[in-house]
């Protein structure tokens, strides 16, 4: 079973842990992803990679707590182990030279967006990182971001910390201002690249998103995953997880990510009130946004 090296939260809901996969970590490329399970009845939850560190075949996901798996996954301890951890699933990132490329990170997007910051400033580009986040005790990973892009532009909607607003409103500027932009990444909360992508199409700026569709078994079998891009059926596992971002239906994945909204909030809710859960304090306080 992988052993889990550290598992640590960034802030009260969001938590990085580290794996220990060294077969996995050779083989990886950035914007893939994996699938693991917590223990052996737990369902089979897709993660981003948020980092490789090859000499110790270490694999590093940042979670948020969502639901029953993220909350579960809060607490396993450091040296504990994982049932299972499957991949490099997906295909990589497309990465080229374009001059000057531009990568958005949102929310819990941050994390995902920062190898594929890395391959696209080894692959020559002059690269601005915008990334933000509800508000500032949200926000994580500005210093590896800076080590890496030109120039890091961060932002709040609350104005806590950074720009007061939004990622695409940083993006926007930097257009107007005349910065010529030859490709965005942008990986986050649908609206949010619904928001970034509608703006690239008006400034003619090639734009991929990285999506994240309720996902089982990230082969291509069950069709959980699917996805309309350009009108045509995708599978998010297989054919993703990246997608032009202009030809994506949003609406689409919006309602198949709620499809379990009830079930997912269900499950939570008897894990929380479960008088042996042994989680944090603060996961212990967890609640939804309308609650
Ligand atoms: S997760 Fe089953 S087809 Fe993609």
């Amino acid at each position: 079973m992988p052993k889990v090296i550290d598992n640590k939260p960034l802030s009260d809901f969001i938590w990085q842990m580290r794996i220990e996969v060294p077969h996995l970590v050779s083989k990886a490329r950035a914007g893939q992803f994996v699938i693991l399970r917590v223990n052996d009845t737990g369902e089979r939850v897709p993660m981003s990679i948020a980092g490789l560190d090859r000499e110790k075949g270490l694999l590093t996901v940042i979670y948020q707590v969502v639901g029953k798996t993220s909350a579960l996954m809060t607490g396993v301890p450091d040296s504990g182990e994982i049932s299972d951890c499957v991949g490099p699933l997906g295909l990589a990132s497309h990465v080229d030279n374009w001059g000057t490329a531009c990568v958005v990170g949102g929310g819990i997007g941050i994390a995902p967006i920062y190898p594929i910051a890395q391959a696209y400033k080894e692959g020559g580009n002059k690269l601005h990182t915008i990334i933000g986040a509800r508000s500032k005790d949200l926000l994580f990973y500005e210093e590896e971001h800076r080590a890496v892009a030109d120039q890091v532009h961060v932002c709040t909607d609350d104005g806590s910390y950074g720009h007061h607003g939004f990622v695409s409103d940083v993006l926007k500027k930097l257009l107007d201002d005349g910065e010529k932009i030859g490709m965005v990444m942008a990986i986050g909360p649908v609206p949010m690249m619904r928001v970034v992508a509608n703006l690239t199409r008006d400034y003619n700026v090639p734009t991929w998103v990285s999506l994240n569709p309720l996902m089982v078994d990230g082969t291509g079998m069950c069709g959980g995953c699917r996805v309309s891009v350009g009108n045509e059926t995708k599978f998010a596992c297989v054919d993703g997880p990246d997608f032009d971002g202009h030809k994506v239906d949003f609406d689409l994945l919006t309602s198949r990510l709620s499809a379990y909204r009830p079930q997912e909030r269900k499950v939570m809710k008897k894990l929380l009130e479960d008088p042996n859960c042994r989680l944090s304090k603060a996961v212990k306080a967890f609640k939804y946004p309308d609650e």
